[in-house]
């Protein structure tokens, strides 16, 4: 018989893994709680089974709760269920939050708790039906409920990852910088480009190309081997040129040029860049002392 799973936040997330679970069997969809009657009652349809509850007061007693509220709602939620997990330590809790650990569930043990974070995109649930699988889980917590989760989210054909629960914020840095970071680089991009006289979408069209170039050499070669440009050549008069012509513009893109080269300087010295070169252009990059 299927194991029994309780959702507090059946939003974008909550109603697509409810549903595959649902469909697959791997869990019984007992009760589903969101902020409104009206939205809970919608997440039911979609999901195909369990009971809409105007609180989590009147949701029924399950084997595992996912808590699926957006991440400022968790700890209030599992503050909620604290007080009916005394002595249910074969419960589990878990959130998919990719920014908080499951120590924010700390609350509700004796329940096993985790946290499960799809490295997906839900913003349309119907398509994530489709798309969720092939997807990697990154997991972190208490061991019977990780061993539960590895088996529930392996139904929905995920990739797992394992992580220490202490590098939790870490982990979810990682993504900001490779995925947040490289929208905020675009726009740096777009606005020197301004500088220069070239309109936004002439600048997007020439940037396409080298963009998803420059993304499917680094998935293929990995940053050492892609890197290009006057820093991986060591063309200090190049680095310096710009420097000046970007002082003339906004303090931040001269800054965030600086900064940004000097992680490239690190990259190019470990593909190789001469030592002396390295120095001069790590020089002409560091800030200035005030
Ligand atoms: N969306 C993604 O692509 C994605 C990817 C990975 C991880 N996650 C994580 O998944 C979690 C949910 O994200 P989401 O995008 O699915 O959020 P969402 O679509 O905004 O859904 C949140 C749901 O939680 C309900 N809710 C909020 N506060 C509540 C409370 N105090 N009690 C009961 N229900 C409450 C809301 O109810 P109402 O509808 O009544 O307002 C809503 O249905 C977050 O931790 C997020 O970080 C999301």
């Amino acid at each position: 018989m299927s194991l029994t799973l309780n959702i507090v936040g059946a939003g974008k997330l909550g109603q697509t893994l409810g549903r595959l679970w649902q469909q697959l069997g791997f869990f019984q969809i007992h009760s589903i709680c969101n902020r409104s009657r009206q939205s809970a009652d919608a997440a039911r349809n979609f999901i195909g089974a369990g009971s809409a509850c105007e609180s989590i007061a009147a949701m029924g007693d399950a084997d595992c709760w996912l808590i699926a509220a957006g991440d400022g709602q968790i700890a209030d939620v599992a503050a909620q269920l604290a007080p009916r997990m005394n002595g249910r330590d074969c419960t589990v809790i878990f959130h998919c939050s990719g920014a908080l650990s499951s120590e924010i569930l700390s609350p509700c043990q004796p329940a096993a708790i985790a946290s499960a974070h799809p490295v997906h995109s839900f913003a349309d649930p119907e398509k994530s039906l489709r798309s969720l699988a092939g997807s990697t889980v990154a997991l972190e917590g208490e061991w019977p409920a990780i061993e539960l989760l590895q088996r529930a989210f392996t139904a929905l054909d995920c990739e797992l990852l394992t992580i220490d629960s202490s590098k939790k914020a870490l982990y979810h840095a990682g993504s900001v910088f490779a995925c947040n970071y490289l929208t905020a680089l675009m726009d740096l991009s777009l606005r020197t480009f301004s500088s220069a006289g070239i309109e936004r979408e002439r600048a997007l069209e020439l940037l396409k190309p080298i963009v998803l170039q420059t993304a499917g050499n680094n998935m293929a070669m990995g940053p050492e081997q892609s890197l290009t440009g006057p820093i991986a050549r060591g063309d200090v008069d190049t680095v310096r040129r710009q420097l000046a012509a970007l002082a003339q513009t906004d303090t931040q893109l001269t800054r965030c040029y600086r900064q940004l080269g000097l992680a490239c300087v690190e990259l190019a010295r470990r593909n190789q860049l001469p030592g002396p070169l390295a120095e001069e252009l790590i020089d002409l990059l560091s800030e200035p002392s005030r």
